[in-house]
C-alpha cells in the first residue's frame, strides 16, 4: 500500500488536534477506536452543506435527524413536510432529491451503497457528494474536491492554470496527496484547513500544518490562488411587466410563475417571456387584456448569469378577468410570494 505522503501526515497530525466538532461528524479520535459514521448522517449532512455554509445547515441537521431518524424515516415522509422543513436552506431541488434519494435507498432495503460508484447512481448525488460520502463513511481512498479543497490544492502546488480549466490537474493532485490510511479524516481536514486556515482572503498562513509545502505561500501572495479567468460580460434582457391595479379596491392583478426554473413558483405580475437566453417583448402585444395601459418606467434587476431591464406598464382597470391568475388584495401584498424583481416593479407601477 502506497505511503502516506508528508502533507497528509502533517494535515491529519493537525486534525488530530482541530478538528471541528459538528453535529455530523465522527471526531478522529472515535473513529481511531473504530466508530464509523451512520451514512445515512453523512449523506443528508453533504447534501445540505451544498451551497450552503456549515453555519446556516448546523440547525437543520439537527431537525431534520430529529424528526427522521432513518432513511427509512425520511422515505416515508410526505414530500411537502420535508419542503416546508427544508425552507430557508434554498435550491429546493435539493430536497426533491433528498426524498426521491431515501426512497430509493430504503428500496434497496434501507441500505445506502458501500462505494462512490454506487452512490453517485442516486438521486442528487454528484462526484463531490459521491466521494465525500464514500470517504467520510467507508474510508474508501477517493479524491474529495469541493471549493475548499480546489483553493487549498491550488495554493499548495500555486496552479497558474485558471478555474475552472485547473480542475483535472487538482483532482490529481488531491488523488495523489489522498493517503490509503485515513482518507476519510484527510478529507475532512482538508475541508476544515480551507475553512479556518487557508481562507479566501487573509490566509492564517503563520499556523498552516502545511505550510512548508506550499509554493503559493513561498511565492509570498497565497491569495492570489486560484486564478480566476475572467468573467464574461453578463448579457443584457430586456421584456415588459403589466401591473393591472383595480379601481375599486387597489387589488393587483398576479399570477405563479412556472415551478421550473428562474424564480420557479413565485408570484408576479404578467410578464413578456424574458429569460437569461432571450428578450421578451417590451411593448403591449402581451399585455393581460386591453386597458388604457401607459408607461410607468424602467425596472433595472441584475441576476447572476444576466442583467435585465423591465419597461413597466400600468393601467387602472374596472372589474377584468384574472384569467390564469388572481387579484391580489393590497392589504396582503406584503406577505405574498413575490421577489424582489416583482416587487420592483409594482413599487414603479404604484408610485
Ligand atoms: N463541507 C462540506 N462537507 C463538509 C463536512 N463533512 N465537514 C465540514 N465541512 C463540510
Amino acid at each position: 500500500m502506497r505511503q502516506t505522503p508528508p502533507e497528509a501526515a502533517q494535515l491529519l497530525a493537525w486534525y488530530d488536534r482541530h478538528a471541528r466538532r459538528l453535529p455530523w461528524r465522527v471526531g478522529p479520535a472515535e473513529r481511531a477506536a473504530g466508530v464509523m459514521p451512520d451514512p445515512y448522517r453523512v449523506w443528508l449532512s453533504e447534501v445540505m452543506l451544498q451551497q450552503t455554509t456549515v453555519a446556516a445547515v448546523k440547525s437543520y441537521f439537527e431537525t431534520f435527524t430529529r424528526r427522521w431518524p432513518s432513511v427509512e424515516a425520511l422515505a416515508a415522509a410526505p414530500e411537502a413536510d420535508v419542503m416546508a422543513a427544508w425552507a430557508g436552506l434554498g435550491y429546493y431541488a435539493r430536497a426533491r432529491n433528498l426524498v426521491a434519494c431515501a426512497r430509493a435507498v430504503t428500496a434497496r432495503g434501507g441500505v445506502f451503497p458501500g462505494n462512490a460508484a454506487g452512490l453517485r447512481d442516486l438521486p442528487g448525488i454528484g462526484d463531490y457528494t459521491s466521494a465525500a460520502i464514500a470517504a467520510i463513511a467507508y474510508d474508501e481512498p477517493v479524491a474529495v474536491v469541493d471549493g475548499n479543497v480546489e483553493r487549498v490544492v491550488s495554493r499548495l502546488a500555486a496552479l497558474e492554470t485558471p478555474l475552472p480549466a485547473a480542475r483535472p490537474a487538482i483532482r490529481h493532485r488531491m488523488a495523489d496527496l489522498t493517503p490509503a490510511h485515513r482518507p476519510g479524516d484527510f478529507a475532512q481536514a482538508m475541508m476544515d484547513l480551507g475553512a479556518t486556515i487557508c481562507t479566501p482572503r487573509r490566509p492564517a498562513c503563520g499556523i498552516c500544518p502545511v505550510m512548508e509545502g506550499c509554493a503559493a505561500r513561498d511565492g509570498g501572495d497565497p491569495e492570489r490562488f486560484p486564478i480566476k479567468a475572467p468573467k464574461a460580460a453578463k448579457p443584457h434582457r430586456v421584456g415588459a411587466a403589466y401591473v393591472a391595479e383595480r379601481v375599486r379596491d387597489g387589488a393587483i392583478l398576479l399570477r405563479q410563475r412556472p415551478g421550473k426554473g428562474l424564480l420557479g413558483g413565485m408570484a408576479e405580475p404578467p410578464m413578456t417571456g424574458w429569460t437569461a437566453r432571450q428578450d421578451g417583448a417590451t411593448d403591449l402585444s402581451q399585455a393581460p387584456f386591453p386597458a388604457p395601459w401607459r408607461i410607468a418606467g424602467a425596472v433595472e434587476h441584475s441576476f447572476t448569469h444576466f442583467h435585465l431591464t423591465l419597461t413597466v406598464w400600468h393601467a387602472e382597470v374596472g372589474d377584468a378577468p384574472a384569467g390564469e391568475g388572481w387579484w391580489e388584495p393590497v392589504e396582503t401584498i406584503e406577505g405574498a410570494a413575490l421577489p424582489t424583481l416583482m416587487r420592483k416593479c409594482l413599487a414603479r407601477a404604484l408610485a
